[in-house]
């Protein structure tokens, strides 16, 4: 159906487009390392999204790096002190972010170390929302879940021709439903990151690239615009 064809539309466009970015590491064969491995990348994404909440990936790239550098576990982070964290985050602003990354670091480390692979368990973490709950549970546990961003807002909102405005916070609950309906089953964590990249490089706010976006085909606004019956796409 429309829904299995976006999908896999936008899953082929992520795999030829997608950046090679350093919290990206890819799942492992070596069975032995495999569980270390999957904690690794649990607390890679951690951070890596509580970065890119407020800044870019290519300023978030020098950071992150720094960080996996002096902390290259949850366990190292959970030994830190609140003013090595915040030296590290210098420059990033939103502090509250670092503390909260270090706080949750200790809980977890405190309860066993083990990084909860559910996000309904990860939300119990002092400042992890919905959004990182959702982008940690799919992108390093494969769970089947939503991530809604600003980015994500935007395309869906032109993909179904939302028309209530995308950033009143009453319609956001909205979006997350008709995210959790897009989401693909098997590569969750792959399709959250490829509609952020739609997002973030063809589904712009201004002048979206229409005619090299992997979704046109099912693009409602663009749809819409072309038949000059409503609001033109670029008014998301
Ligand atoms: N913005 C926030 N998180 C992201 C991710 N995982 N991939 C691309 N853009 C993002």
């Amino acid at each position: 159906d429309e829904t299995h064809k976006l999908r896999v539309s936008l899953l082929d466009w992520y795999d030829l487009n997608r950046r090679d970015l350093p919290w990206r590491t890819h799942h492992r064969e070596d069975e032995e390392k495999q569980e270390e491995e999957l904690e690794r990348r649990a607390y890679g994404v951690w951070v890596s999204e509580v970065m890119l909440q407020q800044t870019r990936v290519q300023t978030v790239i020098a950071y992150y790096n720094r960080w996996m550098q002096k902390w290259p576990t949850i366990y190292h982070l959970a030994q830190a002190s609140l003013e090595e964290v915040n030296e590290m985050w210098a420059g990033l602003g939103y502090y509250r972010r670092a503390r909260f990354l270090l706080e949750g670091a200790k809980k977890v480390v405190a309860e066993g170390g083990k990084i909860p692979k559910v996000a309904s368990m990860l939300l119990k973490i002092p400042g992890i929302g919905d959004y990182t709950s959702g982008a940690i549970a799919s992108i390093a546990f494969k769970e089947v879940v939503p991530v809604v961003d600003g980015n994500v807002v935007r395309v869906i909102a032109r993909l179904r021709a939302v028309s209530t405005n995308p950033k009143d916070s009453a319609t956001v609950k909205r979006f997350w439903k008709l995210a959790a309906q897009l989401v693909d089953p098997v590569r969750p964590g792959d399709f959250n990151q490829a509609l952020m990249e739609l997002g973030a490089t063809v589904c712009t706010p201004l002048n979206p690239s229409c005619s090299s976006c992997p979704a046109s085909e099912f693009c409602q606004a663009l749809s819409n615009a072309k038949h000059d019956t409503a609001v033109a796409v670029t008014d998301y």
